[in-house]
C-alpha cells in the first residue's frame, strides 16, 4: 500500500470538539511515539449516538485536527470503538489515547480490542483544559455578564504575570483555569526555528481567544502571504479593555500554547502591544502586517493601532472568509446549554 515498513504509524481517534491545548498536546505525545499520526475523528452522528451533540460540525472538527502541527493525516467519519481493523485498514501499528477512561452508550471501554491485542499506548492527559472546563468557564462568563457593572468592577484586574503560580491559578476574568504553564511546555509546542534569510515575515495580533475555525481560516490566509508567521497575543487586561464582559476565556499562557499548536504559526509574541509600533517592525523584520474582517479597536491614545504599518505600505487586509468569532461559540454554547 505504499508505506514505508520502516516507518511507524501511529492512531489516535475521538470527538475534537472545541479542539484545544489538550488535544494538541495529546497529538504531541502521540506522534514522538512513531513516525506517522494519523487522526481518526468521529463524525456528527457516531458522536450524537454515544455522547451527545457536538459543538462544532464535523467539517469543522476535521479541519480543526488538520490545523495541528503533529497531524499527517485526518481519517474522517472514524468509528467510536477502534478495532483492529480500522488500525490494519490504515496501516496503523498501535493507538493512543490519553489516561482517561472513554466508554460507548453502553458503558464499553472504546479500546477494549485494542488493549487486548497489546496495540494501545497511553498518554498523560493535560490537566486543567477540557471541553466541560471551557464551557463552564463560557456559562460563568454569561451568567456574570448578565448582572453586569457590580461584577464588572468588582473583578480583580490582575495581570497575566500573576497567573499561573500555583495550582489554584485562574483567569482574572472567567476565574477557572487549573492549568500550569511552564517553559518546558513551551518549549515542547514551539518549533524553535528562526526565519530563514530571505524569509517574507508576516505579523498578525489579536487575541485568538477559544482557538477555532475563523482563526485558524486567517491564519492560512495569512501563511499563503509570506513565509514565517508572527502571532502577536495580547495580555488578558490589554483584550479585556476591548472585549469588555468577563473576556478573554483562555488566559495568555493558555492562548500562546493553542497558537502555537497551529501549522501556519512559526514563532509567537507572549503580551504583544495593541499598537503595532516601529519597534516591533524593526526588532522582528517585519515585511507584512495583516489583519481579518473583524472590526479593529482604536487604542487607549485614540490612534489606530495599524497607522505605522499603514504608513509605511506594510499593511494588508485579508478576508479569511469564515464567519466564526469567539463570541459565535459562546452563543452556540448557550443553546445547547441543558446538554451539559
Ligand atoms: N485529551 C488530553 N487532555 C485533555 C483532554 C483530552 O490528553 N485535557 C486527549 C484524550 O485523552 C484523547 C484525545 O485528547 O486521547 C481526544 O479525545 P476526545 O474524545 O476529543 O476528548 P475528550 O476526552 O472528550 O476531552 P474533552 O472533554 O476535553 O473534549
Ligand atoms: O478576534 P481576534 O483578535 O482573536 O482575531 C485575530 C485575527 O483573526 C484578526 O486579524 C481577525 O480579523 C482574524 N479573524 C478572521 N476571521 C475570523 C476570526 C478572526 O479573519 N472568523
Amino acid at each position: 500500500n505504499g508505506h514505508d515498513k520502516r516507518e511507524v504509524r501511529v492512531w489516535c481517534d475521538g470527538c475534537y470538539d472545541m479542539v484545544h491545548f489538550g488535544h494538541a498536546n495529546s497529538l504531541r505525545q502521540a506522534k514522538a511515539l512513531g513516525d506517522k499520526l494519523i487522526v481518526g475523528v468521529h463524525n456528527d452522528d457516531e458522536i450524537r449516538k454515544h455522547k451527545g451533540p457536538p459543538v462544532f460540525t464535523e467539517e469543522e472538527r476535521y479541519k480543526m485536527v488538520r490545523g495541528i502541527k503533529w497531524v499527517d493525516e485526518v481519517i474522517e467519519g472514524a468509528p467510536y470503538v477502534t478495532t483492529l481493523e480500522t488500525l490494519d485498514k490504515y496501516d496503523c501499528d498501535f493507538c493512543v489515547h490519553g489516561d482517561d477512561i472513554t466508554v460507548t452508550a453502553d458503558g464499553v471501554d472504546t479500546y477494549k480490542i485494542v488493549k487486548d491485542a497489546g496495540r494501545y499506548k497511553e498518554v498523560q492527559r493535560t490537566a486543567g483544559v477540557s471541553t466541560t472546563d471551557l464551557v463552564g468557564r463560557m456559562l460563568l462568563l454569561t451568567k456574570n455578564h448578565f448582572k453586569q457593572g457590580q461584577y464588572e468592577y468588582s473583578v480583580a484586574k490582575e495581570h497575566s504575570t500573576t497567573m499561573g503560580q500555583d495550582s489554584s491559578a485562574r483567569s482574572p476574568y472567567t476565574g477557572c483555569s487549573q492549568f500550569l504553564p511552564t517553559t518546558q511546555k513551551i518549549i515542547q509546542f514551539s518549533d524553535g526555528k528562526a526565519p530563514k534569510e530571505g524569509d517574507r515575515i508576516v505579523y498578525v495580533a489579536g487575541a485568538f481567544d477559544l482557538f477555532h475555525v475563523g482563526h485558524l481560516d486567517f491564519l492560512e490566509k495569512a501563511k499563503a502571504q509570506g513565509d514565517y508567521v508572527i502571532v502577536g497575543l495580547h495580555t488578558d487586561p490589554v483584550v479585556n479593555r476591548y472585549k469588555d464582559s468577563n473576556y478573554p476565556i483562555m488566559n495568555l499562557h493558555e492562548r500562546v500554547l493553542s497558537v502555537l499548536a497551529c501549522k501556519y504559526v512559526s514563532e509567537v509574541v507572549i503580551g504583544a502591544p495593541y499598537k503595532v509600533t516601529q519597534d516591533l517592525i524593526d526588532h522582528f523584520n517585519i515585511d507584512i502586517v495583516i489583519h481579518g474582517n473583524t472590526p479593529v479597536m482604536m487604542d487607549v491614545d485614540g490612534t489606530h493601532p495599524y497607522e505605522i504599518p499603514k504608513a509605511l505600505g506594510k499593511f494588508k487586509n485579508v478576508d479569511s472568509g469564515n464567519e466564526m468569532t469567539t463570541d459565535r461559540i459562546v452563543e452556540r454554547i448557550i443553546r445547547n446549554r441543558q446538554q451539559f
